[in-house]
């Protein structure tokens, strides 16, 4: 397993203060009278793992000024809105294991999934309105649906292999980057940052946002899945064409891309009116095992990492408005360890 690297575990300690509370904010909110939520809400709390998107806040909120109340609050939020979207993730990709335990849906069925899914988001929408901000509300609202779109879009596109960088770029912005730039640039507002700042904050997550996910559809293929705690080899099956293949696909000579093809070829199947809904058959065990191999051995995997560090590059260099204080340093110590991170 890959250690934190020291700046990002010094950049952890100075907001760990901070972080605690909005750990406290979250105990006290994820709470109910009612014995069935109560199970699921216990075996949530062992999702929250290094809460980078508080840390983002918090790190922006001390980048451009101090830490208030309203800052740890929507903290909170943003965590309560990422869990959401976690626990439904985990139905749509049928995953069995999350930060090494068992997914909701594994555990409970895709029914109570459903509904504690549905449960957080109201529940993030409540704590948000509290803190009285009906531009923060707006925001998150404005998230939500990008980041639905971009799971919808990604899904009605799946077994699709011609799908082009572009589209993989608006499909992990929106439903990845999204909610890293609004933790990042809701740091910056409630210190009434200028606009500049504000713009330069929602920037740097935009980037990092999209680097993590670069980085995590690479982890889907080459990582471990114990190291990891979550279930790994689900893009292929499920027909999601990530990096790696499309740059696979536009890089390999003809019979090696014609192969990758034949071998994920999951027959999209088509409704009663003939329209292709695009959900692919499942595809052979050893179909897959032979086109993972295949992208293993391309430079894809290398060359899907280069495109990562690209954007690690970029968000870093989205902050040179802000003055150089450490918590600056941190952000970008933050943004580096999208590029080391085995889980
Ligand atoms: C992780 O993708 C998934 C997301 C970043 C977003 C998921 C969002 C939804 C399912 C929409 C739900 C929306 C609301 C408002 C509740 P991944 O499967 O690539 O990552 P993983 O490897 O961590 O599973
Ligand atoms: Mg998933």
């Amino acid at each position: 397993m890959t250690t934190a690297p020291a700046s990002l575990m010094q950049a952890y300690e100075r907001i760990q203060p901070d972080l605690k509370q909005v750990s406290a904010i979250l105990d006290a909110e994820l709470q109910s009278d009612q014995p069935e939520l109560t199970e699921l809400l216990e075996h949530l709390s062992r999702f929250r793992g290094k809460m980078l998107r508080p840390a983002i806040l918090l790190l922006t909120a001390r980048a451009t000024g101090q830490v208030h109340t309203t800052h740890l609050g929507l903290a909170a939020v943003v965590e309560m809105f990422h869990l959401a979207t976690l626990v439904h993730d985990d139905i749509l990709d049928e995953a069995r294991m999350r930060r090494g335990a068992q997914t909701i849906n594994q555990g409970w069925g895709n029914e109570a999934a459903i509904m504690l899914g549905d449960w957080l988001i109201s529940h993030a929408y409540h704590l948000c309105s509290r803190y009285g901000s009906q531009w923060a509300s707006l925001e998150i609202s404005s998230v939500a649906h990008r980041v639905c779109q971009g799971e919808l879009m990604q899904l009605t596109r799946r077994g699709e292999l011609a799908i082009g960088p572009d589209d993989y770029f608006e499909i992990i912005t929106a439903k990845t980057a999204a909610l890293i730039g609004l933790a990042a640039r809701l740091g910056a507002h409630f210190n009434e940052a200028c606009a500049e700042m504000e713009q330069a904050c929602w920037d740097y997550g935009i980037d990092m946002g999209i680097a993590f996910q670069i980085a995590d559809d690479v982890l889907d293929l080459v990582g471990d899945e114990q190291e990891a705690g979550k279930t790994l080899r689900s893009d292929l099956a499920e027909g999601k064409a990530t990096l790696p293949l499309i740059h696979y696909l536009r890089s390999a000579d003809p019979a090696h891309a014609e192969r990758i093809r034949t071998l994920l070829d999951g027959h999209p199947l088509t409704d009663r009116g003939g329209r292709q809904v695009r959900l692919p058959q499942p595809i052979a065990p050893d179909r897959l095992t032979e086109a993972r191999r295949l992208l293993l051995d391309s430079g894809c995997i290398e060359s899907a990492r280069a495109a990562a560090r690209t954007y690690v590059e970029s968000a870093k260099a989205r902050l040179a408005c802000l003055p150089e204080t450490e918590a600056k340093a941190d952000l970008r110590a933050l943004a580096d360890y999208v590029l080391v991170r085995d889980r």
